[in-house]
């Protein structure tokens, strides 16, 4: 269980001037105690929006709530449910009817985990989806932002890759869990009275500024970044780098990493566009990253340069299901979203490494 860190409490975060623009607009963030989910609630309370957030707590923690309400000084409503349970959801959607758009963060995302647990992540995954859209026709709900990945991409033929790029057969069942819903909510949405948007998450990484909030999985992290912090602090005794063997400069796969917040906020970009009716269609694709890749060995030394911690690595085998390159063409977002990844790569590591040390410090409990 993680407690209120102490030694984080004489921290003073300056409460953005609320904009009015968004107050009383109701948003229902699910799997909003998650990584990218509580992220996202900061920025959308920061910029006036109300928000709901239902989450099982399956991946995360109540207490995030609370560090979320300590960043931007309010506290958002809070729904423990699963939402594969559709008597449940449809009880969140008549206690809360004034909610008008919906980011659907909840899912499990572990692939290696789906490939144990296939059926799990089918049901899991799909189910909740399909309460949801099923709620938001019902009580006329009029925008929902999916979280999805590029992951649906595989190992994309040319890069930068862009959203018309082919979709590839899933690596995974995770994989699988995507691109299937990404289909459920076009073929929903075509016949629908709503608009939705996926939104094609490349790796993000980092964390807030407070070092209040940030990646915190449950169990071992499969994530290279957590990997690294935990590695650098000692909780792990080693880093495997896995595969130096790839058709990349220096052997190392290549991901496009995106910093958790400038995510985040893409997500706010992406309704203030429904908000404006500026959207073009009812269904937008969009990918969401920064357009650079970086080497798995360019992360280690760019975190090596700024946190003066020199990590020991060993380099092995390739990672089963692993593609070798990928980053976004985000000029799409870019423009439509008015909307552009502000944080380079050593931010994105000094931030990562403040959140290692927050949780590492003493009165903190897992
Ligand atoms: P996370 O595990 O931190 O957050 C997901 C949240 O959903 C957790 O709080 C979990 O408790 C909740 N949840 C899961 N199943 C639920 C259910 N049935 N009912 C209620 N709550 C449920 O993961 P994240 O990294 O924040 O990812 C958020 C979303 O973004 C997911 O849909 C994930 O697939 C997607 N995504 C993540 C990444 C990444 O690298 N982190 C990349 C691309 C896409
Ligand atoms: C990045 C690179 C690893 C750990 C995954 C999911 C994807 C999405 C994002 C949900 C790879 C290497 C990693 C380690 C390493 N999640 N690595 N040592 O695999 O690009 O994407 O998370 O949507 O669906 O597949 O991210 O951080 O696991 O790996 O060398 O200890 O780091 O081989 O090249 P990935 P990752």
């Amino acid at each position: 269980m993680l407690h209120v860190l102490s030694h984080t409490s004489h921290l003073t975060i300056p409460h953005l001037k609320k904009s009015s623009t968004f107050a009383n607009m109701k948003v229902l963030v699910t799997g909003g105690t998650g990584y990218i989910g509580s992220h996202t609630v900061v920025e959308l309370q920061q910029k006036g929006f109300e928000v709901v957030i239902a989450d099982n707590l399956v991946n995360s923690y109540r207490e995030t709530v609370d560090r979320i309400a300590k960043i931007t000084g309010k506290c958002p409503a809070f729904e423990h449910i699963d939402l594969t349970d559709k008597h449940l959801v449809d009880q969140i959607f008549a206690k809360y009817s004034d909610i008008q758009h919906i980011i659907h963060f909840a899912a499990l995302k572990a692939v290696g985990e789906s490939v144990q647990q296939p059926l799990k992540y089918y049901h899991n995954n799909i189910n909740a989806l399909i309460n949801i859209l099923e709620s938001m026709r019902k009580y006329a709900v009029k925008n929902l932002v999916f979280s999805s990945s590029c992951t649906v991409y595989g190992q994309p033929d040319v890069l930068p890759v862009t959203e018309t790029s082919p979709i590839q057969p899933a690596l995974s069942p995770y994989g699988h869990t995507k691109q299937i819903c990404e289909e459920i909510i076009t073929n929903t949405t075509a016949i629908s009275n709503f608009n939705a948007v996926l939104l094609r998450y490349f790796n993000p990484v980092g964390a807030h500024p407070s070092a209040l909030i940030g990646e915190f999985p449950i169990g071992a992290p499969n994530n290279l970044m957590p990997c690294i912090t935990q590695s650098a602090i000692g909780k792990r005794p080693e880093l495997k780098v896995f595969g130096n063997d790839y058709n990349t400069p220096d052997g190392t796969a290549i991901r496009d990493y995106i910093h958790v917040v400038d995510l985040a906020q893409s997500h706010v970009a992406a309704l203030e566009r429904f908000i404006g009716e500026q959207n073009t269609k009812k269904l937008e694709i969009y990918n969401i990253g920064t357009g650079n890749g970086f080497s798995v060995l360019e992360i280690i030394h760019s975190f090596e340069k700024v946190s003066g911690k020199k990590l020991n690595y060993q380099i092995v085998e390739r990672r089963a299901g692993d593609i070798e390159k990928i980053w976004a063409d985000t000029s799409l977002a870019n423009r439509e979203l008015q909307w552009k990844a502000q944080s380079g790569i050593d931010e994105m590591m000094a931030s990562a490494w403040r959140w290692e040390q927050a949780l590492s410090a003493p009165n903190v409990l897992r």
